[in-house]
């Protein structure tokens, strides 16, 4: 049977269009849902266009967790990947999918990680403790933001001319290139 992934995210969903398209040619998973936060966030334009459904929970549908449980049994869901959720993940939703939801942060977790590290404001504060690299990390989520069992990282330099912006698209191709590969190895693991 093939495994069903929802798919998490909060923003542009570049990265959700980037797995869905990965997954499209290998047919070795199966997308029948995204959730977001956000009304207005692009990720539906891109579920549109995807053909896959996409709906919008309320911050506290999202903490409450029971919900969106249902649903994502309803749908048959056997993994969740959040790909640019901003959102902590609550305990309904961690105990229906122990070891089964997979988190990527645009840092070298633990560095740059925890609360009001997401997004720009983390490629601000890599700039800004002048780090020589920076990267990704896939991991693991649990109760905590940004503290479940690493499953992979990847590095890219940072130079002393980049900006918050160019180590963006810098992190941003690493994730494109890793992402749905190390999704697929997991999945692939855990089924076995
Ligand atoms: C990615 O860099 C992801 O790691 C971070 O938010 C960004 C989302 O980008 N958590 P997109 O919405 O996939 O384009």
């Amino acid at each position: 049977m093939t495994p069903k992934i929802a798919l998490f995210a909060s923003g542009s969903g570049s990265n959700v269009e980037n797995i869905v398209r990965y997954f499209a040619e290998k047919r070795t998973a199966e997308f029948p849902l995204i959730l977001s936060n956000k009304q207005d966030a692009f990720v539906h334009e891109r579920a549109k266009k995807l053909g896959i459904p996409s709906v919008t929970f309320s911050r506290d549908e999202f903490a409450d967790g029971c919900e969106i449980v249902s649903l994502l049994k309803k749908y048959e869901v056997d993994f969740v990947v959040l790909a640019g959720f901003l959102l902590k993940i609550s305990m309904p939703i961690l105990e229906a999918y122990p070891d089964r939801i997979i988190n990527i942060h645009p840092a070298l977790l633990p560095k740059f990680g925890g609360k009001g590290m997401y997004g720009h404001h983390v490629h601000q504060a890599v700039v800004d403790a002048g780090e020589t690299q920076s990267g990704i990390t896939i991991h693991y989520v649990n109760e905590q933001y940004d503290e479940g069992n690493v499953i992979f990282q990847a590095t890219c330099e940072v130079a002393n001319d980049d900006t918050p912006d160019t180590v963006a698209e810098k992190v941003h191709a690493l994730e494109y290139l890793h992402f749905p590969k190390i999704i697929e190895d997991v999945i692939g693991k855990q089924l076995k």
